[in-house]
């Protein structure tokens, strides 16, 4: 009878622990069968729903993000909502909710005209950082976002800048002004671009609310672009499912993730039928931004030849456990990367240790709160696209011994991973990224990226300029409410605004806006002065700290955490904390056998290009498992 029950008992377990639970994407909370097919009807399921099994607080890091928070399981998912670090400020006059008015009732300055005022064009080498700084932190963001309000303009709804435009709520356009320094003389009066998709325009929730973001990654220093935001894109295009590797190819002795076999392509630039290479990884996020394709081959490669190190010291482990130790350790080594080699050089370390963004110790750190919902801020990914001022337009391509070949334009380089695979490319562009310096951290942008932006793709765009309107499109509050809680003192006039600009700056913020109130946010960070001991503005260090100390402390799966399931013991986290880019580099780069300690900093007397045997190496002999004789598992669904 006991036994029965017992047995009655974990049946029924079984069935509830298999049986997925449906959730709203938006709010977070269960919904019932009646209102799941309601979704069906309207078909909005992908977007609108979360269907995930139930929580075990034993396991690894899902690869969907789900069961992060086990308070709010969704929370950390794919197709989540962002949090606001301000509360947002539209104009909502005629019911809708369009870009806020300037504070004398009339609209802003066009963004295009407030670009060409505040930023001139030009190229000035940063004396300080190479090419792999601007690289990762394309990467950076693209973990956190997905490319749809890209796609969007460029591929479903090509046809902002015409007629049929105008009929579209979803086109917003950049007007050109007629005396505008460039285009007065091309004709062109207008740049594609599209609102921002919302949880609203996915039909999720009702219209005529605040707008709410939605977008595919996970909200997660996760590896997105690699192990994808699903298990089923992670199954097809991911996982070989043996010894715990990725799916490759080689071709000329190069390793490389496998390249989609479906008539989609992404890559509408490769040149054909020279250049053949699509990456299909789960989410398609590998052939998009150069920067984000070298990281995504990079770290892909960095999986499997972790893999194949593990499965060589543990023949006993199995398929599972391999791949999700390697996933494991691969997305501990980028954060490592970020958090204590890449943001320490922008933002100044004894700034980051000061604000409890890294540690000054090498131990474990567990700042987990589980009241902090794992979330990104709206306002993080829009104000890193400052950096695009220091983003560099002809790459330098070198051979290995360091001399120069060519430039190749990076723009011509979005959606077109074919160009790598050919003429050695990968090679010189791989040495390049070390061997070049970015744009300067100035008031000077490449005219590649304000002119051209997305390449042979459009006519003519600019980059800032679709900044600067996303901004106002995302409803952020002026740039002075973010200095405000930023600083804890409010900023009336111009003449309070002293402190955060050079007088030229400032006399020409004055020009251009008639109130401090009117001061757009991303406009503020371009002219803003640079945090002292970091080299990017105050506000926009403020807004990034935010942000990354969320990351931490939201994030029950830490790496730095002694407690989360499948921890790191003592000795792996200090394994881990030789990660740093050069070796990155020199384990799966082509063909690199010397670089600088400091990949993200030229070369120089303080930092001499040397053979890689003296770059410190992560030793996977720590993860030897002397337990585990026979059947090892990794508790993680499929
Ligand atoms: C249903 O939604 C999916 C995902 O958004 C989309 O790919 C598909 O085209 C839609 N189908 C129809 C019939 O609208
Ligand atoms: C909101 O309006 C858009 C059209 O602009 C439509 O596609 C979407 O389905 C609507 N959302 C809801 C929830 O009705
Ligand atoms: C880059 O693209 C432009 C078109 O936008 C084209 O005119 C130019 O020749 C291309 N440059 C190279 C080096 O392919
Ligand atoms: C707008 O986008 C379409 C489709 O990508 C493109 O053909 C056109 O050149 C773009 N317009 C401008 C002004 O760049």
């Amino acid at each position: 009878m006991v036994l029965s029950r017992i047995l009655l008992f974990s049946v029924f377990l079984i069935i509830v622990g298999s049986e997925k639970i449906r959730y709203d994407s938006f709010k977070g909370c269960p919904i019932s069968d009646k209102e799941y097919k309601e979704t069906i009807k309207r078909n909005t399921t992908f977007w609108c729903v979360n269907e995930i099994e139930p929580c075990d607080p034993d396991e690894g890091r899902r690869v969907d993000g789900s069961c992060n928070n086990l308070k709010h399981p969704t929370r950390g998912a794919t197709h989540t909502p962002f949090y606001r670090i301000l509360p947002a400020e539209y104009d909502t006059d005629d019911g809708k909710f369009e870009p806020r008015k300037a504070s004398d009732g009339g609209p802003l300055p066009l963004a295009r005209y407030l670009r060409t005022s505040f930023l001139a064009e030009g190229k000035v080498p940063d004396p300080v950082f190479t090419q792999l700084l601007t690289h990762i932190l394309a990467f950076v963001v693209s973990d956190v976002l997905s490319l749809q309000d890209t796609v969007n303009y460029i591929v479903w709804r090509p046809y902002c800048c015409l007629p049929k435009g105008k009929t579209d709520p979803n086109c917003v356009p950049n007007e050109v002004p007629v005396d505008d320094p460039v285009h007065r003389f091309s004709g062109i009066r207008c740049f594609n671009m599209t609102r921002p998709e919302s949880f609203q325009s996915m039909g999720c929730i009702k219209n005529g609310t605040v707008p709410e973001r939605i977008i595919s990654s996970t909200p997660m220093m996760d590896l997105s672009q690699m192990y994808g935001n699903l298990y089923e894109n992670l199954a097809k295009n991911g996982r070989k499912f043996e010894k715990g590797l990725l799916k490759y190819e080689v071709e000329d002795d190069r390793i490389w993730p496998p390249s989609t076999k479906t008539k989609v392509d992404l890559c509408l630039l490769n040149q054909k039928p020279v250049e053949k290479r699509c990456h299909a990884t789960p989410e398609d996020g590998s052939n998009t931004l150069l920067g984000i394709n070298l990281f995504s081959i990079w770290f892909w490669r960095n999986h499997n030849r972790m893999a194949n190190a593990l499965s060589e010291l543990n023949p006993a482990w199995d398929d599972e456990k391999l791949f999700y130790t390697a996933r494991d350790i691969n997305i501990a080594t980028w954060t490592q990367i970020v958090y204590y080699e890449l943001l320490p050089l922008l933002m100044g370390r004894d700034n980051l240790i000061r604000d409890s963004v890294i540690m000054s110790t090498p131990g474990f750190r567990d700042l987990y709160n589980e009241e902090k919902l794992p979330q990104i801020a709206l306002e993080y990914p829009l104000v890193t696209r400052w950096f695009h001022v220091m983003q560099e337009g002809a790459l330098k391509l070198y051979d290995q011994d360091g001399y120069y070949l060519r430039d190749f334009p990076i723009v011509n380089l979005t959606l077109r991973t074919g160009w790598l695979a050919v003429d050695d490319n990968i090679d010189y562009i791989t040495q390049g990224s070390f061997r070049q310096a970015c744009g300067k951290a100035d008031y000077i942008v490449d005219p590649d990226m304000s002119e051209v932006g997305l390449g042979p793709h459009q006519r003519a765009n600019d980059v800032l300029t679709s900044d600067l309107a996303k901004n106002r499109y995302f409803g952020f509050k002026p740039y002075v409410a973010y200095r405000e809680w930023c600083f804890g003192r409010s900023y009336d006039d111009f003449d309070d605004l002293k402190e955060a600009f050079d007088p030229e700056r400032l006399e020409l913020l004055k020009e251009r806006y008639k109130s401090v109130e009117d001061i757009d946010l991303m406009a503020g960070l371009w002219l803003e002065k640079h945090v002292e001991g970091g080299y990017i503005p105050e506000t926009l260090y403020c807004i990034m700290s935010e942000q990354l100390i969320r990351f931490v402390v939201s994030d029950r799966h830490w790496y730095e955490r002694p407690n989360r399931p499948h921890a790191f013991t003592a000795d792996q986290l200090l394994e881990i904390r030789k990660a740093s880019v050069s070796r990155l580099l020199c384990d799966v780069g082509d063909k690199v056998s010397e670089i600088q300690p400091q990949g993200f900093v030229r070369a120089g007397p303080k930092n001499k290009i040397c053979s890689c045997e003296e770059i410190p190496k992560i030793d996977l002999s720590a993860w030897k498992d002397s337990g585990c004789k026979n059947h090892c598992h990794y508790r993680n669904r499929k």
